[in-house]
């Protein structure tokens, strides 16, 4: 684990969402924004938030300030869907959704029965995060528990919030990356009890969607889900139209697609489905009784084809959105371009996504998505230490064009449209700095 420092105090321009909220249009006032704002972190927690003017007799003596008087700093990103073992196969040609998994995704993923494979993916995908600003994710990881505990290791190495879990899959996959019904069971459930609530980790049941699990497969992922209700689960939803005509043939007994998971004890407040682009109406409701959260996965959902996701929708039934990347379908890490083609995909719809509803959905909407929001997601005192530091000059391009923004909704709009991985100048960690960009980078 790396190694702990116990007070960091860190100076400079802060933008924030100081509380979660019911509608869209709530969300501008609660943006918090101190040009010349002072934190101050203790064992890996909020201790002391405001303007360095107050905050600076705050300080103990000699206590060194990080002063960044150009950048902004904002809460760590979180990525509420994304796959680690699909890192090396963004940008696979040509497929929508079923043919994809079947031409790229199962191959590519039958490599991580090996430790060692996983090891090396699973600290290159670490470590892009930590690169990309997301300091906190919901992962799925393969069939095998080796990927999952070389998962949990990396994560813990850097001391991150996580939160991940072993596929289940017992039919239509090759053979190589099925388990059973009581293998499922059996292999979650040593995994829970050996990552959920280990450091800052949290285990997440992974059925991958419902054409992948027999009816016994997904009764024991809800025997589970019931035995440990602290647990997450996670999995996908009505992404591509293909994918619920066949999951209607495949559960004729029920009512839809959501229902076969809301039938088996599988939705909830630490439910997330991903996608949820071609949801029915009785679905909507129910994913707002239920409490559940969706994945909003917008460069995935363009690159496969699978459709425009309705976030206003979302809204209007309450519920909860948070933002994923989706790698490997998604085409990019980090949450800025993500949120570029958030915006496209509201565009095409006739809807507009500012950029304050966007930071909200980065960060404290991705955190009550995934019922973090009393730990994550801005800077309240008490919260978990994990921030981003961002350069909003990072080319020459951004450089003239932050120069022509009127204000801080303007600036953050500009990043979000041209910005990347080249805009993270550093990423903390419970108060530890895991990142720093170089120029070779
Ligand atoms: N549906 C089932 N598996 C997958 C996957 O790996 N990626 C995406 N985008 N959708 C899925
Ligand atoms: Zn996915």
């Amino acid at each position: 684990m790396s190694s702990l420092v116990a007070t960091t105090a860190v100076r400079g321009r802060f933008l924030d969402i100081q509380n979660t909220v019911a509608q869209a249009r709530d969300i501008h006032a609660q943006v918090r924004y101190v040009e010349d704002g002072l934190l101050i972190t203790q064992n890996g927690k909020i201790q002391w938030f405001g303007t360095w003017q107050e905050g600076q007799y705050q300080l103990s003596p000699n206590t060194q300030v990080e002063h960044y008087p150009e950048q902004l700093i904002i809460p760590g990103f979180i990525d509420t869907h994304i796959h680690f073992p699909q890192t090396e196969m963004v940008g696979a040609y040509g497929e929508q959704l079923l043919e994809w998994l079947n031409t790229y995704t199962f191959p590519t993923e039958i490599q991580f029965k090996d430790p060692d494979y996983s090891a090396k993916i699973a600290q290159f995908f670490i470590q892009e995060l930590l690169k990309n600003g997301t300091t906190t994710a919901l992962v799925f990881c393969t069939v095998h528990p080796e990927s999952v505990n070389a998962l949990f290791e990396a994560a813990t190495a850097q001391n991150m919030r996580l939160i991940a879990g072993k596929v289940l899959m017992d039919r239509h996959a090759p053979e190589a990356l099925m388990d059973t019904a009581d293998t499922a069971y059996s292999e979650s459930k040593t995994l829970i009890e050996k990552w959920h609530g280990n450091g800052r980790n949290l285990y997440a049941i992974t059925p991958r969607f419902a054409p992948t699990s027999t009816s016994e497969q997904l009764e024991k992922a809800g025997q589970l889900k019931a035995e440990y209700p602290d647990v997450y689960v996670h999995t996908h939803l009505s992404e591509n139209k293909n994918e619920v005509a066949w999951v209607k043939e495949l559960f004729p007994e029920r009512q839809g697609y959501l229902d076969v998971y809301d039938h088996y004890g599988l939705t909830g407040s630490k439910s997330v489905f991903a996608h949820c682009v071609h949801l029915e109406e009785d679905e909507w409701q129910c994913m707002h009784k239920t409490d559940s959260a969706i994945a909003f996965c917008p460069t995935s959902n363009l690159f496969l084809g699978s459709g425009l996701f309705p976030l206003k929708k979302a809204w209007q039934a309450g519920v909860k959105v948070g933002l994923g990347t989706d790698i490997g379908a998604g085409t990019s890490f980090n949450q800025l371009q993500t949120l570029n083609e958030a915006y496209k995909v509201q565009q095409l719809q006739g809807d507009k996504l500012s950029a304050f509803e966007s930071l909200y959905h980065a960060t404290i909407g991705g955190a009550k998505a995934l019922s973090l929001d009393d730990k994550l997601g801005n800077f309240n005192v008490g919260k978990e230490a994990d921030f981003v530091v961002l350069d909003l000059n990072a080319t020459a391009l951004q450089q003239l064009r932050q120069s022509k923004t009127k204000n801080i909704e303007d600036a953050f709009f500009a990043l979000m449209t041209l910005g990347d991985d080249r805009n993270i100048a550093a990423t903390y960690i419970y108060g530890h700095k895991a990142y720093v960009k170089k120029s070779s980078d």
